[in-house]
């Protein structure tokens, strides 16, 4: 009897935490991010300037509700401010991270892509948080890691004169960086694609690999300041320009990790997908850090090992 009755009770335990993580799904940004802000607010603030013997991974995310699990997973944290962009220090995997808040959009991307490059000296970057899909296959909760990013943004239009607009009149013109293979002292080139650097693509493709539970795929990033909804601007840049998934901020630390020569690799998950109808779900930001870190624990092993 003691029996039945303890099987009735596991049940209705298993019932709610089912319940607890379903609701997980509902998310705001109002529950997560003072909650990640406290923490933030709990850690020391560094004295000094950052030191350390092996050069850190950067792992940004351009929201608080992308960086909480990051700041979470490190140990000995200690909170850097510059120009009110956040940077963590500490370790994971006994290495040195530092974690990093962008803010949303190119330019702050960018910003603090180089103050953290000059004030941390990272070995490697890694851009992680939300995307729309706008391929079929993506749906929300996928990861998809850019081969290569665009920027959507830098374009030229062909002449049309008033009432005649046409989307497709746009001519992505790529992203101007330094080339290494030109002479110093000469004008930046226009990239019409950032690639992720090569080690870092196949370490994310072992990661991916070895952990079948995530829904994984490789492809084009395309970043701007907008948000699009129209399908013909989204069939627009996937027909055009191969592009998988929108977001706000890869080409940009793309351009500034080229102008800087440092590695870079681009880590996605699906929050939305406009063409699928699939609405935002910002819960999504959550797992993504988590196989951001598989990624970076990847990395750790291989800088560890001499192989990076
Ligand atoms: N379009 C543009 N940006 C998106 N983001 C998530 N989904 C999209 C989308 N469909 C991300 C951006 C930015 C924030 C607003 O969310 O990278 O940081």
């Amino acid at each position: 009897m003691s029996l039945i009755k303890n099987f009735f009770m596991i049940v209705v335990a298993l019932f709610f935490i089912a319940s607890d993580i379903a609701s997980v799904e509902a998310l705001t940004y109002d529950e997560i991010n003072p909650q990640v802000e406290g923490y933030v607010a709990s850690l020391p603030t560094a004295k000094k300037d950052y030191k350390s013997r092996q050069r850190p991974i950067l792992i940004q995310g351009a929201m608080t509700a992308e960086v909480g699990n990051l700041i979470k997973a490190l140990k000995n944290p200690v909170v850097y401010w510059n120009m009110h962009y956040l940077f963590v220090a500490g370790t994971y995997k006994n290495y040195p991270v530092v974690v990093s808040r962008t803010g949303i959009g190119m330019e702050n991307a960018a910003a603090s892509t180089a103050l953290a490059i000059k004030q941390f000296n990272p070995i490697a970057v890694i851009n992680q948080g939300t995307a729309g899909g706008y391929a079929p296959n993506l749906h929300v909760n996928d990861i998809i890691i850019g081969n290569n990013s665009i920027n959507c943004s830098m374009y030229k239009e062909e002449y049309q004169a008033a009432g005649e607009y046409d989307i497709t009149k746009q001519i992505l013109r790529g992203t101007p960086a330094y080339d290494k293979d030109k002479k110093e002292d000469t004008e930046f080139r226009r990239f019409h694609e950032f690639k992720a650097d090569e080690k870092l693509l196949r370490i994310a493709k072992t990661t991916a690999a070895l952990n079948p539970n995530w829904n994984v795929s490789f492809g084009t990033i395309g970043s701007a300041n907008g948000w699009n909804n129209s399908i013909d601007h989204i069939n627009f840049l996937r027909d055009n320009y191969g592009v998988d998934a929108e977001e706000m901020e890869t080409n940009a630390v793309a351009q500034i990790c080229q102008n800087a020569e440092l590695p870079f690799i681009g880590i996605r998950i699906i929050s939305d997908n406009t063409p699928l109808g699939e609405q935002f779900d910002l819960a999504t930001a959550l797992p993504c850090q988590d196989f951001s870190l598989l990624v970076a624990e990847r990395l750790i092993r291989n800088i560890k090992a001499g192989k990076f």
